[in-house]
């Protein structure tokens, strides 16, 4: 791979979040910038206000750009949301071969096809005309009959046969995510949008995982993303419309505070299990509007809390239970997202799921330069963007300088200055 600029852009529905690496190889990036800045306009993975999106990706995009000196290029942005949808089909090729018995060589060309087949096969099926294919992702070949086939590169055979999962998501909300990129002035390929599932994947997730099946869940702001994986693939997604931003508005409700305090108790003094909180402890409310504050315990905010953690959990279980037995699931729950960062979540969940439970960050041997910002189960979506981006093997576009656009460094320093005490 020829080195180049790869910029992740993980437009969440709380936080948006980007990076623009240099690439060098798959496993050496340099991180050239860094931001993460709120979201708004974005609600459980859809655009609500085309141009509020579009005024965070600029900044966001801005953001990066002015610390790495360089344009943003090469965007890979996630989607999620309700809307994605999935279904299993079988591509068949036949290898070609110099003399009808003689079997022949199947190599990667052969592989694409073979998914290829299965993937066009679905987009002809009623009801995912108006859909656009995310991904397809084999789950073992089949080479004459013999199944259970890994990898056919360099086998010989007459016949190859695959089963795909392919991934699609509906047009309108992909097209809306598009055009929120391209009216921030950036362009996008229709490709290069990855299912957060996948990315979060990439960033966390070892092969002994994929290979033992694990449950990867992603608590953000707006979903809970589900992906289930078993003998080393990824055998199932789901999309939970309901995640962090319903904690916040049930503890605004229960503790009868405004959407900023209620976040900010949540953050500062949120606990997941109640039983764990000392009874005595109580935390400053603000009043709604100006109206007068009072006192509430740690306890309460904390039953409200586990309250809709629980709910939300349930959710994810009834649309999961049908996928999967324990004993599939060796490597247990992997958790990640920015609500993964709440204090005794692991527990809750671990009692939820009756499986052990891990609060995972992303890999981060595989970048360098400012990464200590990025050991965070938050920065799962954006990481695993990039190293899904840099793992394509597909020709990327050269980087332009940005200098030139700010005419004076002025800024750009003074921007540098703040980045630098940022991540310091
Ligand atoms: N320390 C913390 N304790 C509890 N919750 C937290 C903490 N830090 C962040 N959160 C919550 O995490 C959520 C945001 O997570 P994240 O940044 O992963 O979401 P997002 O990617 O913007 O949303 P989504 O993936 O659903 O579109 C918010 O609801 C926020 O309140
Ligand atoms: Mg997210």
């Amino acid at each position: 791979m020829k080195e180049n600029i790869i910029t992740a852009l993980d437009i969440g529905s709380s936080t948006i979040r980007s990076l623009l690496v240099k690439c060098k190889s798959q496993d050496h990036m340099e991180i050239l910038g860094i931001s993460e800045l709120p979201s708004s306009g974005i609600e459980k993975g859809i655009v609500k206000d085309i141009q509020a999106v579009s005024d965070c990706v600029r900044k966001a995009l801005e953001e990066v750009e002015t610390v790495a000196g360089t344009n943003a290029v090469n965007i890979f942005a996630n989607i999620t949301g309700e809307h994605i949808k999935t279904h299993v089909g079988d591509g068949r090729i036949s290898i070609p071969t110099a003399s009808p018995n003689e079997p022949g060589e199947i190599d990667q060309a052969h592989v694409d096809q073979v998914i290829n087949d299965a993937k066009n096969s679905v987009k002809i099926q009623k009801g995912f005309e108006r859909s656009q294919i995310l991904h397809g992702i084999p789950q073992g070949y089949v080479i004459d009959g013999q199944d259970d086939i890994r990898n056919p590169v360099r086998m010989i055979g007459f016949h190859l046969i695959t089963k795909v999962y392919t991934i699609f998501a509906d047009i309108t909300p992909l097209r809306n995510l598009s055009k929120s990129i391209e009216l921030a002035g950036y362009e996008i390929e229709p490709e290069n949008f990855v299912l957060s599932h996948i990315a979060i994947a990439n960033a966390v997730l070892s092969e002994d995982e994929r290979r033992l099946g694990t449950i990867l869940l992603d608590i953000g702001g707006g979903t809970c993303d589900i992906s289930l994986f078993h003998r080393g693939v990824l055998e199932k997604i789901l999309v939970v419309p309901m995640a962090g931003s319903a904690i916040t508005e049930d503890l605004a409700i229960g503790l009868k505070t405004n959407l900023a305090n209620a976040e900010y108790i949540k953050t500062q003094y949120g606990i997941a299990l109640a039983s764990s909180v000392d009874p005595e402890v109580e935390v400053d409310v603000e009043g709604i509007a100006g109206r007068e504050s009072n006192r509430k315990t740690q306890h309460l905010v904390s039953h409200v809390i586990q309250h809709r953690v629980e709910e939300m959990l349930s959710l994810c279980y009834d649309r999961l239970k049908n996928y999967y037995t324990p004993e599939l699931v060796t490597a247990g729950i992997v958790l990640t997202g920015g609500t993964a960062r709440l204090q005794q979540i692991d527990k809750v969940v671990e009692n939820a799921f009756n499986m052990h439970v891990k609060v995972a960050a992303p890999d981060l041997s595989r970048l360098n330069g400012m990464v200590s910002h990025l050991d965070d189960p938050a920065f799962a979506t954006v990481v695993g963007l990039l190293y899904h981006a840099a793992s394509l093997d597909r020709e990327l576009k050269a980087p332009t300088s940005r200098a030139a656009r700010f005419g004076t460094t002025k800024i750009a320093d003074k921007i540098k200055q703040i980045y630098k005490d940022f991540t310091t």
